[in-house]
């Protein structure tokens, strides 16, 4: 055998690339395709054992026969790019044509979940309270009659009771007693919350309510409340005041009056209402729908802590003050954006719900 030279080596590169270039032509189909890849630069194929062979070449011979076989490296990567290429697009346009599907439409948009109105809005109103040092804890939505009311200053027989039309899960039982039911308010969670642990107290409580209660545009039978309670050594009203007025503007804006009016609620004493100056109107009232010509909305319960409620779970009412107060989130989102049935939040309607 002679030795192969520069020439000689010319010669078959050339070959080589011709053939292959020649087979290429011939290819329509991306696995052939892959096949003649592996047969010419696949780590056995004839390009790459060729220019390994060039190992036996004298250096001056090696370096023109390299630059060579480089070269047709290079061409026989571009042949297999472009023939890539045009086979893709072959298929792109028999699949359009046959298939009859437009390969080339953008996908679907993924539609993305969101959270609930009532949850945005019950986590705005935990993160207001939170940032002021109240923790956030939650409650059993079956309650007993003796958190529900006894432990809240509403014995059996109380008229106070009627406040609040109750779900009961048990039947009356001899003693004429109720033992279950739904709870009708986040309050029962102020006494479970003082039992287990010591002062300084500083809770809020968000969950779910019922009521056994006709729907309209502004009942629900389910609806969610926000409880709050703060009880320490020297807590007073001022303290009950310029918290929920903090609040009131975190989430109303800035330059919200609030009002407190007398209100009764056998667990508190002194007993109030709290409500903010109408930010539709601000504070106008006349022809104003939102607060209904008032000026003023209503926007919670609140008082001081009553003393038999402390001294239920063993608190000193000497030593210890407090305030709580509950709140309707659905209410409270109604006003913020303009919802005039309560309903909605519970209809499951996208339509609604995907505003928020
Ligand atoms: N639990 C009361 C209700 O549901 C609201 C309230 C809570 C009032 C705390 C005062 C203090 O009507």
């Amino acid at each position: 055998m002679t030795q192969p030279t520069s020439q000689s080596s010319a010669l078959s590169v050339q070959d080589l690339v011709d053939t292959a270039a020649g087979e290429l032509a011939g290819i329509n189909d991306t696995e052939s395709l892959e096949a003649w890849r592996v047969a010419y630069l696949g780590r056995r194929g004839r390009l790459t054992l060729f220019l390994r062979g060039l190992a036996q070449l004298d250096l001056e011979e090696r370096r023109v026969a390299g630059a060579m076989g480089n070269q047709a490296k290079g061409r026989l990567e571009e042949l297999l790019d472009e023939r890539s290429k045009s086979i893709r697009e072959a298929q792109l346009t028999r699949s359009a044509s046959e298939d009859r599907l437009d390969v080339t439409l953008p996908g679907r948009p993924l539609v993305s979940g969101r959270l609930h109105p009532t949850t945005q809005i019950v986590r705005e109103i935990c993160n207001a309270f939170m940032t002021m040092g109240f923790s956030v804890v939650e409650g059993p939505e079956v309650e007993t009659d003796h958190y529900n009311f006894e432990m809240l200053n509403i014995p059996l027989g109380h008229p106070a009771r009627d406040m609040w039309n109750t779900l009961w899960v048990d039947q009356q039982n001899e003693d004429g007693q109720y033992p279950l039911l739904l709870r009708t308010h986040t309050s029962p969670m102020q006494a479970r919350v003082m039992e287990s642990t010591r002062p300084p107290v500083r809770v809020v409580v968000p969950g779910k309510c019922y009521r056994y209660e006709a729907t309209d545009a502004t009942h629900e039978w389910h609806f969610y409340q926000v409880e709050g309670l703060a009880v320490d050594e020297g807590i007073t009203f001022a303290d009950l005041k310029g918290t929920l007025f903090e609040f009131a503007r975190r989430l109303f804006g800035s330059d919200r009056k609030v009002r407190f009016r007398c209100d009764y609620f056998p667990f508190v004493e002194p007993g109030v209402d709290m409500s903010i100056d109408c930010f539709a109107c601000d504070g106008e009232g006349s022809g104003c729908r939102i607060c209904r010509d008032s000026g003023w909305i209503e926007i919670m319960g609140a008082g001081m802590v009553h003393p038999k409620v402390l001294a239920g779970v063993g608190y000193d009412p000497e030593k210890y003050t407090g305030f709580a107060f509950g709140l309707g989130p659905e209410r409270i989102a109604m006003l913020k954006y303009g919802i005039e049935d309560i309903r909605l939040f519970y209809s499951n309607d996208l339509r609604f719900l995907s505003q928020f």
